[in-house]
This record gives C-alpha cells, structure tokens and sequence, in this order.
C-alpha cells in the first residue's frame, strides 16, 4: 500500500521488471569499488570520527559516539564496590546471552568448568535472535574453507588477521554439523541435503539457512541446551566493570542488576566477554537492525581494563534496512532477499548495480543514488530505492516466497505491502561493529591475561567489511573457542587479591587529559526518552546504587 507520489515510480517498476529480471548487472572492477566507498560509504566521512585521547588506542580514530563512550566516566566513578565478599565465585564468567556467549557456556560446561551468564536483558535478547539469511560453511563438493577464506579476506578489504579467518573458515563445517546435532533445523532438500545459497561477495552457494529465521532457530536451540545442562543464568544484569586481581589478570566483574540497581561482585578465574555489537548507537544518526540492546558495553569493559581494540572505525550499514513504512525504519530486509533473485531498482525503474556486491559497496551504492545521482524515492522519512521482490516468484516460481522468506512477507503483510506482488523500499540501516576487542587464536585479548572475547565484540575477524553468513558463524567458531579455552585456563587460575585500581587509574587518565564529560559508560541501554538520558549522567545515577 504506497501513497499515490510513488505510483509513478512504482509503475516503471512494474513495467520493467521482466527485463529486470533477465538482465545480469556486471560486477564493478576494484577500482571502481574502492572509488565508491571513499566517495559514499559513511565510514569515509572524515568529519564522523575523532582520535581518542586516552587509552590503549590513544592516537587512533574512532566515531564519536564510541569516542564519547570509551571516555566517559565509570559508573563506579564515585561509588566503592566492596569486593570482599563475592556475591558469585565461578570458574568462568560469561557476559551476554546472545549467541556466542550460549555456545561459550556450553563449552565450558563441557570442559567441566563451573560456569555462569549473566546478561543485561533475557537469555537469547540479542543480535543472534535477529540474524535472518543464514551462516556460511564450505561443505558442499564444489567448496572448500580455502574458497571461504578467499572470499571473507577480500570482502573484509584484505584487512582481517589471518589467523583467525582460518579458524572461521576451517571450523565452519564442524559448526554445522555440531548446531544440526543439538537439533538446528536447517533448510534441507527432498534428498535430505542442506540447501545453500551465495550471499554477497561469495564465490560458492555456501549459505545454511532456516528459511530467514536463521538466528531465532540457533538461539532457541543454543537457549535450550544452557537449559538443559543446567548452566545458570543471571538475567537483567549488566556487567558495569571488568575486575582484575593484583597480578593485573581478569578476575571477574562487577554487576548492576537492571531493575533493583543493587550491584553485585562476581569473581571468576577466567571471563569471557559475549556483549555483541552497538547499533543502538545510531553512529552517525542511521537507524538499525540490531536488538535493542546493542550499545558497544563489552568495547567499554576490555577498554577500560586494558585491551587494545582493532578497527573501532569500521561498521556495516547493511544495505537493505527497511524504509517504508515508518514504523519499520532500519528492520532488516535480509540480503537472502536478493540471493534468491530481487534486484534494487532505482525511481526509474533501472536496476543499477550488481545485487550481491559486497554489503559495504551496495551500501554506498545506494547512497550515491539517492544522493548525487537523484534517483531515490522520498519516502517521508528520507530517501530510498525499490527491492524489487516479486522478481523472486517470477524466476523460481510461486510460492518461493512463503517457502523461503516467511518473516520477510510477514513485516510487510502487516502494513498492506504484499511483497510477492509489490517491491519494498530501502536504504542502509546500522548493522554491524566489524570492529572491536583484539585476540589471539585463543580469543584471549592481547593485553589482559585471562579476559577472553567471543562473538560481535571481537575486532579483525572481518576486517573491514564482513560478509553475509560470517557472523552467525562466528558466534559460533570463537563462542565455542572461547569457552573451551577459558575453562582449560581456569584450570591453572589462582585468582589474587581483586581490584578495581585500573579504573581509578582510568578516571585519573581522564583527568590528566583534561578530558570534561558527564558521561557515564558502558551505555547498557539506549535513551530514546528524555527520563532515560539520566541513567547516563554522572551526577544522577550513582547515588541509585546506594
Ligand atoms: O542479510 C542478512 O540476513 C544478514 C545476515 C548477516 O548479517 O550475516
């Protein structure tokens, strides 16, 4: 159901679309490429970041708004925790319920650690829920985790650390096979194979999906197994702090429960933080497709305790985010819609670009086209272009739709828009930190002995720019790495006296460069509301802690 302005653009989209359909856009040489993301991609507007004045990173840029987070005060700035007496003691302390932290857990029960999760929202309130398209793994004849290192190290601009693109290619097929034995319900075809398709930026059709609820059915299943096995899990808790004991080792964190505001000290010989990613940033004002509590926390936890981050000035803006109608604003239109066969079509009806270049490229692809080259269509919040859908039916058949993106019918079903007879408009939505905590091939940080990382938090798996499918999986890969090896290191831990001197030593770093904030971080939750913006500030919040 679109207003009468767009009927006119509508219908040259209509009229073209069987030619659409049969037409094969070439693909942009490198250079090309490499000229639209400096003219267009966001992460190329100078003007949007800043060089952090403090800190493991000290020199290096950062978006302001992760800029205003990292040096911010703690929220234990003018508050003693009396870590003395521990509320927990644990082998291994998980921060996040999301994906990775699941399979975390679960690894390290298996390895016969004591271990706990806590996490700000309920188990499974994550990014992970929200995946749609699919997880990558080469294990089909014509595929080889060579072929998937290829194109996840190109896609991510030749950026990401090697070592740990051969873990995630190399154990993407084990993944599979694991998720599938706890009971993931995978697409499979008559003969009982797994269906695969490409994503953007895949040489082979390596994409595992269930239908485009891919996320929700691995969570479920992950959810279901840390309940099974009896792993506890502390919800509505954030962890404010990353403790370390006098040898300088994480030994735990300090925890702030979300609806008491009690805080509460768990200790631990080893943690893992699983926080995810930070779309509810809104970096330079874009909407997003993430969950509503994606704010960067676990950036601002490793930060603060010493960890040095790797490429906190990359992010996806994932470039079908919903445009119309309003209420949907930066949902996310998986890219499974096009690898199944829509095309993005500008105002007049012209398919302009190759539908699975790389996420980034289609991104500022879009952007040039609403932009200098004035081919978008206004849709009262903004600029977009058409992802013609029913190009999909038209090519494979009816029914395509139903069958293979059910939740993609249903957001739009229920604004009138029927995307088997009608196109959807969009524009790039805030998807992904590709950024984040640097580790080594044992997802431990670089600089924090016994502070591990799994998951959206982790920086340099992606490099710059990470494929479709890769994220899914690498909850997955570095989840139960990191759980396997944060349970093997407990086993060598003797925690020392706990301390929170590093924090005392960050605020007085804030202090020495002259650094004037009333900022609090981690964010924890976004603050849409007026009456929410005070459990950011300095001087309000800390005397609810009392
Ligand atoms: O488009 C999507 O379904 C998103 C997948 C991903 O970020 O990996």
């Amino acid at each position: 159901m679109y207003p009468e302005s767009m009927m006119e653009s509508l219908k040259k989209v209509e009229a073209n679309r069987a030619a659409n359909a049969a037409y094969e856009p070439a693909r942009m040489s490198a250079e090309d490429k490499d000229a639209l993301l400096k003219k267009y991609h966001p992460d190329y507007i100078e003007d949007q970041f800043e060089n952090l004045k403090i800190g493991p990173n000290k020199g290096e840029k950062v978006p302001h708004e992760l800029a205003a987070m990292l040096q911010a005060h703690s929220r234990l700035a003018n508050y003693e925790v009396d870590l003395s007496n521990p509320d927990y003691d644990v082998d291994v302390l998980v921060i996040g319920g999301g994906g990775s932290g699941s399979a975390a857990a679960i690894m390290a029960n298996e390895g016969g650690a004591n271990v706990m999760i806590v996490t700000k929202l309920r188990h499974g309130d994550a990014n992970t829920m929200m995946a749609e398209g699919g997880i990558q793994a080469a294990d089909k004849e014509n595929d080889s985790p060579a072929q998937h290192f290829i194109d996840c190290y190109g896609g991510g601009h030749f950026a990401a650390k090697k070592e740990l693109v051969y873990k995630l290619v190399t154990e993407a097929p084990d993944c599979i096979l694991w998720l599938n034995h706890l009971g993931v319900e995978f697409d499979k075809d008559e003969d009982g194979r797994m269906v695969t398709t490409h994503g953007g930026g895949t040489s082979r059709k390596r994409m595992h999906a269930a239908k485009d609820y891919s996320g929700a059915e691995i969570m479920r299943t992950l959810r279901d197994e840390v309940i099974n096995r009896k792993i506890p899990v502390v919800d509505f808790t954030s962890a404010i702090e990353i403790i370390k004991d006098d040898k300088g080792n994480a030994a735990g964190a300090v925890l702030l429960n979300m609806e008491t505001r009690q805080i509460k000290v768990a200790k631990a010989k080893t943690v893992i933080i699983c926080t995810g990613g930070a779309g509810r940033m809104h970096y330079q004002g874009f909407p997003t497709s993430n969950h509503y509590g994606a704010t960067a926390d676990g950036l601002v936890l490793g930060y603060r305790a010493g960890a040095k981050l790797l490429y906190p000035d990359t992010l996806q803006y994932h470039p079908t985010g919903a445009a119309y109608p309003s209420q949907i604003l930066g949902a996310l239109v998986t890219e499974k819609v096009r690898s199944i066969g829509a095309k993005l079509v500008n105002a007049n009806g012209e398919v302009y670009i190759h539908p699975l270049e790389t996420r980034d490229v289609n991104a500022a692809g879009i952007i040039r086209e609403t932009s200098d080259r004035g081919n978008g269509i206004d849709t009262g919040d903004g600029q977009a272009v058409w992802l013609d859908t029913p190009m999909i039916e038209l090519i494979h058949g009816e029914g395509t739709i139903m069958k293979r993106i059910p939740a993609m019918h249903r957001m739009f079903a229920k604004f009138g828009i029927d995307i088997r007879k009608e196109p959807i408009l969009v524009y790039p939505t805030l998807h992904y930190q590709n950024g984040g905590l640097d580790i080594d091939t044992n997802c431990m940080t670089t600089e924090v002995e016994n502070l591990f990382v799994a998951g959206e938090a982790v920086g340099g798996i992606h490099g710059r720019n990470r494929l479709m499918g890769n994220s899914l999986l690498d909850i997955i890969v570095f989840g139960r790495d990191a759980g396997i090896a944060a349970a093997a290191k407990a086993k060598d831990v003797t925690v020392g006296n706990l301390t929170l001197d590093h924090v005392k030593a960050f605020e007085k770093e804030l202090a020495d460069a002259g650094i004037e904030t009333e900022l609090i971080s981690p964010k924890l939750l976004p603050d849409y509301r007026p009456e929410d913006k005070k459990d950011h500030m300095l001087d309000v919040i800390v005397p609810d802690y009392k």
